[in-house]
């Protein structure tokens, strides 16, 4: 009697698990993706957005048995709404993934509630050094910004660029700009003649553009987030700069390709340093640009795109990696030096920062067809984030 009692609840629990495995929260496994699709941001994630839907449509919405779907919610790039739709895509959707995040400070607001609740925040966007060192559940595809400073700044020491004024946002990631260039570009000879920093929100360059060409430099050396770089360059065409002989140097967030087709001529020749560039040669990139402008009324991906299009790859192969086990951990492990062909080029994730490691490339602007592209020229390969290493050293 007690012995098929025992039977009896065991073959009843197992039906249950059997059951519950099958059912469609088990077998389905939400990403949450938090962009900004409105506000000054809004490029971002019209460009993420667009590159996460390519990459479902392209490997279908299944892996390793699990459903997935995908949650896109608009955070206007204000932290605090980004952090009320984290709690709520945790608590309420109970999702696997945390994913996007526009700019910095969207990034760093929901660290501690994806350490709290051991849910993976891939970021695909935003760029400041130290947004992997919040969270032990935090994973990058998308850059830190002092991967592209560095080789910048040893390229224009170079090639004749010896005085140079920084120009940056003055939030995170732009401070990190100007102090990793800063540091290299000194280190190796050059010679900062004066550091600009101008609000995030609503920028007008033109006073700080005046200063910084009374200071006769070779080169502006400019950080803008991605979506403000036609104004910039408008504006430093508009004060007279390109015709005093300065140039526009910084990584390559300013030439982006979501804007650089309607810069005008006046950006031929400018030279960037940046991980993706649309023109980049290889079969991977050329299937990505044609499959993309195709999806999207012929828009062209920016770098933007990619880190989205790369996190979604990242998810989907931790997913296969696990065998469809949802544990945050168990994901997050997978992840760590996981390596792959991006449209950028060869990618990996490094096992002990959790960031990406990336070629940076040395870009000219041209005109190629009709169409203004950023041809790339010189390879750093398979950078990793200076910054962290600069923090180290410390
Ligand atoms: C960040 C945002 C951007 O749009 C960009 O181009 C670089 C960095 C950021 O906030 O981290």
């Amino acid at each position: 009697m007690a012995r098929s009692f025992v039977i009896a609840a065991a073959i009843a629990a197992f039906g249950l698990a059997a059951v519950a495995d099958t059912s469609l929260a088990q077998g389905t496994v939400k990403i949450g993706f938090i962009i900004p699709m409105t506000g000054p941001q809004q490029s971002t994630g019209k460009q993420e957005v667009a590159a996460v839907k390519l990459y479902m449509a392209q490997h279908g919405d299944t892996v390793a048995g699990k459903k997935i779907e995908l949650i896109i919610k608009d955070d206007g790039a204000v932290p605090d709404k980004t952090k009320r739709i984290a709690q709520e895509l945790i608590v309420n959707d109970k999702v696997t993934f945390l994913a996007g995040f526009g700019i910095t400070p969207t990034a760093l607001a929901v660290a501690p509630l994806a350490t709290q609740a051991k849910v993976p925040e891939i970021v695909t966007a935003a760029g400041t050094s130290f947004i992997t060192e919040r969270s032990p559940y935090i994973v990058r595809t998308s850059f830190a910004v002092p991967q592209s400073c560095v080789p910048m700044a040893d390229w224009a020491v170079k090639n004749g660029i010896k005085r140079v004024v920084t120009m940056i946002s003055d939030y995170a990631p732009g401070i990190d700009a100007e102090k990793s260039f800063t540091a290299e570009f000194v280190k190796n000879g050059g010679k900062v003649v004066d550091a600009i920093r101008f609000p995030l929100a609503n920028p007008d360059f033109a006073p700080f553009l005046q200063r910084a060409a009374d200071r006769k430099p070779d080169a502006v050396f400019i950080f803008v987030p991605s979506g403000q770089g036609s104004i910039f360059v408008r504006q430093f065409v508009q004060k007279g700069l390109d015709k005093a002989g300065i140039k526009i140097i910084g990584p390559g967030d300013v030439v982006d390709d979501d804007l650089l087709n309607g810069m005008g001529d006046q950006v031929i020749g400018t030279v960037t340093a940046h991980f993706y560039s649309a023109d980049h040669d290889s079969a991977v990139n050329k299937a990505f640009v044609a499959a993309f402008e195709k999806a999207n009324h012929g828009m062209r991906p920016n770098f933007m795109a990619v880190g989205g299009y790369d996190g979604m790859h990242l998810m989907y192969a931790a997913l296969k990696k696990t065998g469809g086990n949802t544990d945050g951990t168990a994901l997050v492990n997978a992840m760590k030096g996981m390596s792959w062909e991006s449209p950028r080029g060869p990618i990996s994730i490094d096992p002990q920062t959790r960031d990406i490691i990336h070629n940076v490339y040395i870009r000219r602007v041209e005109k190629k067809n009709g169409q203004l592209y950023n041809v790339e020229f010189a390879t750093f390969p398979a950078v990793k984030d200076p910054g962290k290493a600069a923090e180290k050293k410390k």
